[in-house]
């Protein structure tokens, strides 16, 4: 028994557990658990164990759910929809005041159990993971009373499918459920198969609250049971896990009206630059990529750090590295906890000794780990090639790389060669540096001067292979929430494209050349193949349109992508070129009318003012889609900012081959994106016209580029193009279907439209600005 001045000597820690009787009682009572359908457990069958990963004991077992049981889960949940969503908002944000208290009152209860079924430290799960589940249901019940103001006309979704991964089993539950219900929606939720005992706790709180039954039902078992929720007959799916099984959902979702967001893995930089505070930025690593084990989507796990600090730097970290505590997650003294199962630790040592083997060293901490249990010292990697599977493959786990760069713009391109896109955590005393390198870093979330903070109220999510959609805030709420489109004009099927013999002979469109171009880099161009159609006004042949194909599209991405001085110019420059769109159209109104008609189009006349009108309309809000600054934590000024994608892929409505076309161009190029468009198939010649409009109205080459031809063959091209950062497709069922199929490859956001009016309302708004837009949030420390 040491003694006090012996204690005092060492100052060593000594073991503080935190006490299980309680959660134990609660697992020895209960042991076997059903799904939670309708509001009620089911029998438990067909069990599987789920291991406390600290020990490799069994805690419970849980029940593989089935295809049928996850259809009565989402019958219960459509049963249950439309009372829940017709309730008041107040009465919805009840439930939701009544679910958050619970979760407090049961706070230790619930942070013991969450330590026990995945290994965490309980100071995270107490600190962390419980406040913030506690504070998304608040927030969200707020979102609940306010809903119809603040959201206007909107109405639910429906009944959702949601997916959750092993690392955070309650906080994503709740990052789950309480938008889906606070907008009015039912739910279906899978947990991880590895960590079900939470959510199984949580589905005990809603039946003891009395939350209307079906409208939280929980199904718990494996990829499987994920794959058949993916499949059912729901609204929306929601799934936070890894890149590949993201890919495998957008390939089933494809064709579906299920609304789909992704949040995936990521491999997020942590740039140290070298005029940063090192202590404070040590400290952020602790927090970056120790923090639950490394098992983070967020994880800071790419540490680039200034060549003049690097050799310090390292110093410290190696110091710092070594006092971590690894061991007993239910200790009070522990940094480190146990990695989440044993195959994930196969995993992460597979993925580590591959970096070795491709020459990357390994600088691990000395730390003495229990001799049972599932556990891995942290450490870091140091000359790992950009091309080592370490420094591109997440590792997910305690181990970082540590890389150098000599200026701001290496460091931004290091921290932009990865595949993913999901977080970025900036040191450096000099703000100015730091916001700069904010805006150019490919990510969703950036921390200066912080790393892995979180609220409620901020937009948390990524891009490229980390996913697309936000959770949190009013752009959470918004991906549960649809505008009910009003009556919609029938998007007649583009005729069969029929060769035209010889485009270039005069006489080939019946007497007149009119044989229109492609409008790439600013500049007319041939197609490739050579090849022509002809278009056609019932038996009236109107003139021959280029055939385009892969390679026409090709050359169309490389002209936009090349003309990103678009997206630096302020919307007020963007707004002085629609205007000036929209006056030099205005000028050849009556021409443009003309062509029209002749091909047949009813209103022609109509359809060239409410053009003119569009471009005027998106020229005043170039400048006006700001972004916010919601009210999170306390010391921080969380910015909203919304940032182009870059190329957007544009198939467009055969309806209205003018004002189709115009509708999507503008907003798009309002915001600062570059455009792809495939014009109508069956009418391109409008679009061909308007480049000429394009070249006269200073808009810059490259900006806007028209590639005609067969519209899904063409739209798939782009589907599957890496530089195209999302697609806007009008089409054919079948050919949406591909697009998005096709778009799992470099996962970009593809939005379907269903048909619109486009003379109407429903051809203009807030919803085209909100899509060609992703939101970026920048935590700037603030008054600390
Ligand atoms: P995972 O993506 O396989 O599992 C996540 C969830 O998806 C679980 O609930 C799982 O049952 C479900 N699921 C699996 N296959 C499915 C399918 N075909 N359809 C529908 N649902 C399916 O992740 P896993 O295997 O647990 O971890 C593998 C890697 O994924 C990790 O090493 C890490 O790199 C990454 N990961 C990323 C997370 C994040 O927060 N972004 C969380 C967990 C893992």
């Amino acid at each position: 028994m040491p003694t006090v001045s012996d204690i005092l000597d060492s100052l060593d820690y000594g073991p503080a557990p935190e006490g299980t009787v309680e959660v134990r009682g609660w697992l020895a009572a209960r042991g076997r658990f059903g799904h939670f359908i309708g509001g009620a457990f089911t029998a438990p069958v067909g069990l599987f164990d789920t291991l406390n990963p600290a020990t490799g004991e069994v805690l419970a077992q849980v029940t593989q759910g089935t295809p049928a049981d996850v259809a009565a889960a989402v019958a219960a949940a459509r049963v249950a929809q439309p009372g829940w969503a017709a309730l008041p908002g107040h009465e919805r944000a009840e439930w939701l005041y009544a679910l958050a208290r619970q979760v407090q009152k049961r706070e230790r209860f619930l942070a013991v159990l969450e330590v026990l079924d995945t290994g965490k430290p309980i100071r995270e799960a107490r600190d962390i993971d419980l406040p913030l589940v506690v504070r998304h249901f608040y927030h969200h019940a707020g979102w609940a009373e306010v809903l119809a103001d603040q959201f206007p006309g909107a109405a639910p979704l429906g009944v959702c499918g949601q997916i959750i991964p092993w690392n955070f089993p309650l906080l994503m539950l709740a990052w789950k459920l309480a938008p889906a219900l606070a907008a009015g929606n039912t739910v279906v939720l899978k947990p991880a198969e590895w960590t079900p005992l939470t959510a199984l706790a949580f589905a005990e709180i809603c039946a003891e609250i009395r939350l209307p039954a079906g409208v939280v039902n929980i199904v718990t078992g494996d990829g499987a049971t994920g794959a058949a929720l993916v499949a059912a007959e729901v609204d929306k799916i929601a799934f936070t896990g890894s890149s590949e099984v993201g890919r495998e959902i957008r390939r089933a979702t494809a064709g579906t009206a299920k609304r789909l967001t992704l949040e995936l893995g990521g491999k997020s930089p942590f740039i140290v630059f070298a005029d940063a505070d090192l202590e404070a930025a040590i400290e952020g690593v602790v927090d970056g990529i120790w923090f639950n084990q490394g098992q983070v989507c967020c994880a800071g796990s790419r540490l680039l750090v200034a060549e003049a600090v690097a050799d310090a730097f390292t110093e410290r970290l190696r110091a710092r590295m070594a006092r971590l505590r690894v061991g007993d997650p239910l200790d009070k003294g522990t940094d480190i906890g146990a990695i989440i199962h044993p195959d994930h630790l196969a995993r992460i040592g597979a993925l580590v000794a591959e970096g070795q083997a491709a020459g990357a060293e390994l600088v691990q901490a000395p730390a003495q780990l229990p001799a049972r249990g599932c556990y891995c010292a942290p450490g870091f990697f140091t000359g790992a090639a950009p091309a080592n599977p370490v420094s591109q493959r997440e590792i997910f786990g305690p181990i970082a790389t540590l890389t150098t760069f000599r200026t701001p713009d290496e460091a931004v391109q290091l921290a932009n060669a990865s595949c993913y896109g999901l977080a970025a955590s900036i040191w450096s005393e000099n703000l100015a540096l730091a916001l700069d390198i904010a805006a150019r870093v490919k990510a969703g979330v950036v921390w200066v001067n912080s790393v892995n903070v979180f609220d409620a109220g901020a937009p948390f999510g990524g891009m490229r292979d980390s996913g697309f959609g936000r959770e949190g805030g009013r752009a959470g709420m918004l991906e549960y929430l649809a505008w009910p489109a009003p009556a919609a004009v029938a998007e007649p099927e583009p005729a069969a494209l029929v060769a035209a013999p010889d485009p270039t002979h005069p006489g080939a469109a019946g007497g007149i050349d009119r044989t229109a171009k492609l409008y790439i880099g600013g500049a007319q161009k041939r197609p490739d193949s050579g090849q022509s159609y002809a278009v056609r006004a019932g038996d009236r042949l109107l003139g021959l349109a280029p055939w385009g194909s892969r390679k026409d599209i090709r050359n169309a991405v490389e002209a936009a992508q090349k003309a990103s001085g678009w997206a630096a110019m302020a919307g007020h420059a963007r707004a002085q070129v629609l205007y000036f769109i929209a006056e030099n159209l205005s000028a050849r109104a009556a021409e443009f009318a003309a062509r029209l008609a002749e091909a047949g189009q009813p209103d022609a006349q109509a359809e060239v003012q409410a053009t003119i009108r569009r471009a005027f309309y998106y020229a005043a809000l170039a400048d006006k889609h700001d972004g916010r600054i919601p009210a999170t934590r306390a010391r921080h000024l969380t910015l909203v900012q919304p940032e182009p994608h870059g190329v957007i892929g544009i198939a467009c409505p055969n309806a209205a081959p003018l004002l189709g076309l115009a509708s999507l161009i503008l907003p798009a190029i309002a915001m600062g994106n570059r455009v792809v468009a495939i014009p109508a198939q069956d009418m391109p010649f409008a679009a061909t016209d308007l480049a000429q409009v394009f070249d006269c109205s200073d808009l810059p080459g490259g900006v806007v580029n028209l590639v005609t031809g067969p519209r899904d063959d063409l739209v798939a091209v782009m589907a599957c193009h890496d530089d195209v950062n999302a697609l806007w497709v009008c089409g054919t069922k079948a050919g949406a279907a591909r697009a998005q199929a096709d778009s799992a490859g470099n996962l970009k956001p593809v939005w379907v439209m269903t048909n619109r009016d486009w003379q109407g309302a429903s051809g203009q708004g807030q919803a085209f600005l909100d899509h060609a837009v992703r939101l970026k949030t920048i935590w700037l420390p603030f008054g600390a």
